[in-house]
């Protein structure tokens, strides 16, 4: 039996290899990445991007709410297939912040920047988060890119507490940006990008991630095996973790999690 959505997916760019070859667009959606999680049928579709006008429960990393908003935004998701190679997940996330980051650089922002690891900021204030989810189908795990880019209105629509914490394109950049136009080029720069991982480029993506965040040498708090510590920026690992030198001067590898800076 057909899947019933299948008639209201149509093709996008079809020369692309890995990401956004088609699009499902809907009203609304729970959330994006849900969408394609909770259907096998629509996980296994090759590029397949699931784009919702609006999100009703949209989820962060660390169980954390991701706000519609009550303006126009982007709250995208894509299926990484063919099944992204291992040695690539810790470095997924921060190749996709590298695309968003690439593709809001044509609006040639003030202040854009990255922060380890999966933010996009602008002037310090977040405007973009990517919730990496994957789920296990048999023996192969599908790996689900979620997109959150807030684009129209500013941070009034936001509850108190991420008032001044976040930021809009309009608010920074005083244009009416088009949300479908900023899909169409994340998504391009998202296939250069993984297309290049997987041809074992990721050191010179990484190179291009440590000069964007600015975050080089920024001193920062970060959790670690329990205990919170502080150290400062050294860069990136050859696996996309992040290494912090702490101040007795030891280098911690940092795998996951948050980090504040100070
Ligand atoms: C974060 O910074 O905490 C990640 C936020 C990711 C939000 C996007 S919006 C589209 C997709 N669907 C979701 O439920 N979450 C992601």
């Amino acid at each position: 039996m057909k899947h019933p959505l299948s008639h209201r997916i149509r093709p996008l760019n079809t020369h692309r290899k890995h990401v956004g070859l088609s699009l499902l667009l809907l009203k609304e959606a729970h959330s994006t990445n849900s969408v394609l999680l909770d259907d096998h049928e629509l996980l296994s579709q090759k590029g397949l991007v699931v784009l919702a006008d609006r999100q009703t429960a949209g989820r962060g990393r660390k169980n954390r709410t991701w706000e519609s908003g009550s303006n126009r935004h982007l709250f995208a998701s894509a299926v990484l297939h063919p099944v992204l190679p291992q040695r690539l997940f810790p470095a997924i996330t921060l190749l996709a912040g590298l695309s968003v980051f690439r593709a809001l650089s044509a609006l040639d922002i003030d202040g854009l920047s990255m922060k380890w690891p999966n933010d996009v900021l602008i002037q310090g204030k977040k405007v973009c988060g990517i919730l990496c989810e994957s789920k296990k189908v048999g023996d192969t795990l599908f790996m689900v890119l979620g997109i959150g880019l807030n684009i129209e209105g500013d941070a009034s629509q936001f509850s108190c507490e991420l008032r001044d914490k976040v930021t809009t394109i309009h608010h920074e950049t005083g244009k009416a940006v088009s949300r479908d136009i900023l899909l169409e080029q994340i998504l391009s720069e998202l296939d250069m990008v993984i297309t290049n991982a997987y041809d074992g480029k990721t050191a010179s993506l990484f190179a291009e991630w440590e000069r964007c965040s600015s975050s080089l040498g920024r001193k920062v708090r970060f959790e670690h095996e329990g205990m919170v510590m502080q150290g400062s920026i050294s860069g990136l690992a050859s696996s996309g973790t992040l290494l912090v030198k702490r101040d007795n001067a030891e280098v911690t590898e940092v795998l996951s999690g948050e980090i504040i800076y100070l």
